[in-house]
């Protein structure tokens, strides 16, 4: 539950656009005329209306929920009858009863707080979109608010180009909407904010049913947000990396805006090659319910000393768990069994953390604490696997599973029938730049949920490069278990997945 505070503050995610050469840009991708109708659904302290009124006076329709704002603007334009500051919910109501708009601008609210009443009521109205970000919602209302041919430009994280949750809004736009540009730039560019990881884009689309060969351009390496106003000028060309066509948008893997820079991943994606979802079953791991009192940790362990105890080594089970797997629990004193927590370390992790197996802790979790527990998947408790955490800070890492239990801030893959000889190839490759760059290009966020790496497309190696791998893969995993993993030891293996995936000029 997120606490009341951290509520507040998300309520209405007021982030100004307080950056002249931003506004100056997006209003300048506007062309708006006198006379012309526009709507900013978001409208905050009116960072846009200032710039919109610097040579004109246009006919703005403004929204804003918080009654500061409201105030200050109401004061501020109260001589101006062209400009309407409306103290509304721009998402509700629903029906479209206002005249429509030649223009939109806006920097709609990232992931605002919506109560659930009115998230079960969006979920309702917008079955198909991911109602917990508020940014794709004022989009997709804002577009249906555009006259034919009008023209909308928000500025919005780059997450929907990607993200597996914004499909249908990427459908959307394809079948509807004629893209004109996407500026990419990191999210510093924005003053006084840190999104993490995300980077920022300013969106400008038409609305006009787009063709089959309809084309648009991405722009990208802006030093400082002074140069995004180059994109008005003939010199926007130098800022141009790609440009997408719809055709190939929509052949892509869930519509994804895939970068083409990188050929290889551009010719890999759009194939129709195997993925990892097709050869393995990829699956989250267990949950005690409370990881207080069911996990303890080796003396040597230092995070976490004060919420968990230290394991007495005579009550660890050293018993080859794979042979029999004790799903029902272990009935022999010493029933504390190692598990693999998440945290990126290649190839191996040794046993440093033991959850508590024994026959009355899995009737805990099975059944007196199976609402917070999670004893999910357990077909592939104790069996040999590979874990890849969910969250990588730079790179995506493997490690082995071998017959441990392996928590929910893993992705557990285990080999299909079939492809269990291909165990310590995909070891190899959850360790390689290769997958890495596929994973991001498939999602460029940190996260490696099940349902990316699904996506991964894998390429299965011949006889000769299987054993040379799997040589290699079983060096590095003997390695792995006395010291960590560096770049350096990871070059032959690299050059394999290159050799293989044709990554060379990656
Ligand atoms: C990211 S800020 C941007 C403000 C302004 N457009 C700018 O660029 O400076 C988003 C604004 O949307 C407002 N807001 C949040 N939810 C809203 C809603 N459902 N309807 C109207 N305004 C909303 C917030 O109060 C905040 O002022």
């Amino acid at each position: 539950m997120v606490a009341l505070a951290k509520r507040k503050q998300d309520e209405f995610q007021a982030f100004y656009t307080n950056c002249n050469y931003i506004t100056s840009y997006m209003v300048g991708l506007l062309h708006y005329q006198n006379g012309m109708s526009i709507l900013e659904p978001s409208v905050g302290k009116g960072a846009f209306i200032e710039e919109l009124t610097t040579n004109n006076t246009p006919n703005i329709t403004a929204y804003e929920l918080n009654n500061d704002s409201v105030n200050v603007l109401r004061n501020k334009y109260s001589c101006l009858s062209n400009i309407r500051i409306k103290h509304e919910d721009f998402l509700f109501p629903f029906q479209l009863t206002f005249n429509k708009f030649d223009r939109v601008i806006g920097n709609p609210p990232y992931g605002a707080y919506q109560s659930l009443v009115k998230r079960k009521q969006l979920k309702k109205e917008y079955p198909k979109f991911y109602v917990k970000e508020t940014y794709s919602l004022f989009l997709i209302k804002a577009l249906k608010l555009l006259k034919g041919n009008g023209r909308l430009v928000f500025i919005i994280p780059d997450t929907y180009m990607t993200l597996h949750r914004h499909e249908c809004l990427r459908k959307e736009l394809l079948k509807h909407y004629e893209i004109e540009s996407i500026a990419l730039f990191p999210s510093k560019f924005f003053p006084g904010i840190n999104f993490g990881y995300a980077g920022l884009s300013i969106i400008s689309i038409v609305n006009k049913v787009p063709n089959k060969t309809y084309s648009f351009p991405i722009y990208n390496s802006f030093s400082t947000p002074q140069d995004l106003l180059e994109l008005l000028t003939e010199k926007r060309k130098k800022y141009e990396i790609c440009r997408l066509t719809y055709s190939q948008l929509s052949k892509n893997p869930s519509s994804a805006f895939f970068l083409p820079s990188k050929n290889w991943i551009n010719s890999i994606l759009s194939t129709n090659n195997l993925t990892i979802g097709d050869i393995c079953s990829v699956v989250t791991g267990f949950y005690s319910g409370n990881d207080g009192k069911y996990l303890k940790r080796l003396k040597s362990v230092t995070r976490g000393i004060k919420k968990y105890a230290i394991i007495n080594i005579d009550d660890i089970c050293n018993d080859d768990l794979s042979i029999n797997p004790p799903l029902d629990g272990l009935n022999i004193p010493s029933c504390w069994i190692p598990i693999v927590k998440g945290g990126n370390k290649r190839f191996y992790k040794k046993s440093e953390w033991f959850m508590d197996w024994s026959k009355e802790a899995i009737y805990e979790y099975k059944v007196a604490n199976k609402k917070r527990a999670r004893f999910q998947n357990s077909q592939y408790y104790f069996r040999q696997g590979i874990g890849v955490p969910m969250v990588s800070s730079s790179s995506i890492t493997g490690s082995l599973i071998d017959a441990r239990l392996f928590d929910q801030s893993v992705v557990g893959l285990f080999p299909k029938k079939g492809y269990e000889n291909l165990t310590y190839f995909l070891l190899g490759f959850f360790n390689s730049t290769v997958c890495n760059k596929l994973i991001r290009t498939i999602n460029a966020s940190a996260n490696n949920s099940a349902n990316y790496i699904k996506k991964i497309p894998i390429l299965i190696p011949d006889a000769i490069r299987l054993n040379q791998i799997t040589k290699e893969v079983k060096t590095l995993l003997t390695l792995a278990k006395k010291r960590d993993i560096v770049n350096n030891d990871l070059v032959t293996l690299n050059e394999y997945y290159n050799n293989m995936y044709d990554s060379k000029s990656a």
